[in-house]
């Protein structure tokens, strides 16, 4: 039903600098995958096999990932290190990749407007790859993907965050539905602790109406005057309906140098020891 799923990737990724002078941060490696290759496996187990890139100057790295390294190819084609492609020939396989440019980086929201042409007018998932999800059972897409079939409309993931930590994310308050499910009734980005109305942080996993391109378009930019996708889901919520899931599983932030290692360690320990990765 949702086939679809953008990454935007444009973004210049000041936090892990001088690592992201020359490369794209979505290119980091978690012990031995790139962060947006795990970000494109759980898009492609929830079903989304259409991958639309929003990418930038600098980030051809990216789209060269998911295209064949023929000489590589060439080279190790019948040896015992042929293994050691055989994930990325999996994603390869199994899912479509499109471009599409952001030439200014004016926010989340802009780079999502940006990838209107590669999803034309039906529901799609996002997925911001620096967040890395790792859930034992079902991805964090698929759980949201699921949700979709049931009501309908855009979800954003959250997840409960220290107060010290509220000032980094976009913040829900929202009516309880079910246990983890929210219908939101208010969303402000980044505000700090003390006006902050929950502790109910978004994290980078979305399905968004294809109603959204229009009130991006109509979205003034906001904070750090960037055209914020918040924004735009707060006018969606108030004229419609956004619900916020709490997802099952652990996130990551890997555009931050903790939040990395942190992943770095946990994959390393969980997966790729036990012959998982
Ligand atoms: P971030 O704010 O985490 O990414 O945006 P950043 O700007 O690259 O990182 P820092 O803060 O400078 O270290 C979340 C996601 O949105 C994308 C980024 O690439 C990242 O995946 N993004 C952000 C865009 O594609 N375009 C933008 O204009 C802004």
């Amino acid at each position: 039903m949702i086939k679809k799923c953008l990454f935007p990737v444009a973004g210049y990724g000041t936090r892990f600098l001088p690592a992201t002078k020359s490369m794209p941060k979505e290119m980091l490696p978690v012990v031995n995958k790139p962060l947006v290759q795990y970000g494109v496996e759980e898009a492609i187990e929830a079903g989304l096999t259409e991958i639309g890139l929003v990418t930038g100057r600098g980030k051809r790295a990216i789209a060269d990932h998911f295209d064949v390294s023929y000489e590589l190819e060439h080279q190790i084609n019948g040896t015992s290190k042929e293994q050691f492609l055989s994930s990325i020939r999996e994603v390869m396989s199994k899912a479509t990749f499109s471009m599409t440019r952001q030439q200014e980086m004016r926010g989340l929201g802009d780079a999502i407007l940006n990838g209107r042409r590669l999803i034309g007018d039906e529901p799609f998932g996002v997925v911001l790859s620096d967040d890395l999800c790792m859930s034992e059972e079902q991805g964090v897409l698929a759980q949201m993907v699921q949700l979709y079939k049931q009501f309908r409309c855009s979800i954003v993931a959250i997840q409960e965050v220290p107060e010290d930590q509220i000032s980094k994310f976009g913040v829900i308050a929202g009516e309880k539905l079910k246990d983890g499910i929210f219908q939101v009734t208010d969303m402000i980005e980044k505000p700090p602790a003390e006006e902050a109305p929950s502790n109910l942080a978004i994290i980078g996993r979305y399905i968004l109406t294809p109603d959204i391109f229009e009130i991006i378009e109509n979205t003034e930019p906001g904070k750090n005057g960037e055209v914020q996708l918040t924004d735009a889901l707060l006018t969606q919520a108030k004229s419609g309906c956004v619900l916020a899931y709490k997802f099952k599983g652990t996130r990551f932030d890997c555009g931050s140098v903790d939040g990395f290692v942190e992943a770095t360690n946990h994959v390393y320990n969980n997966y790729y020891l036990k012959g998982k990765a």
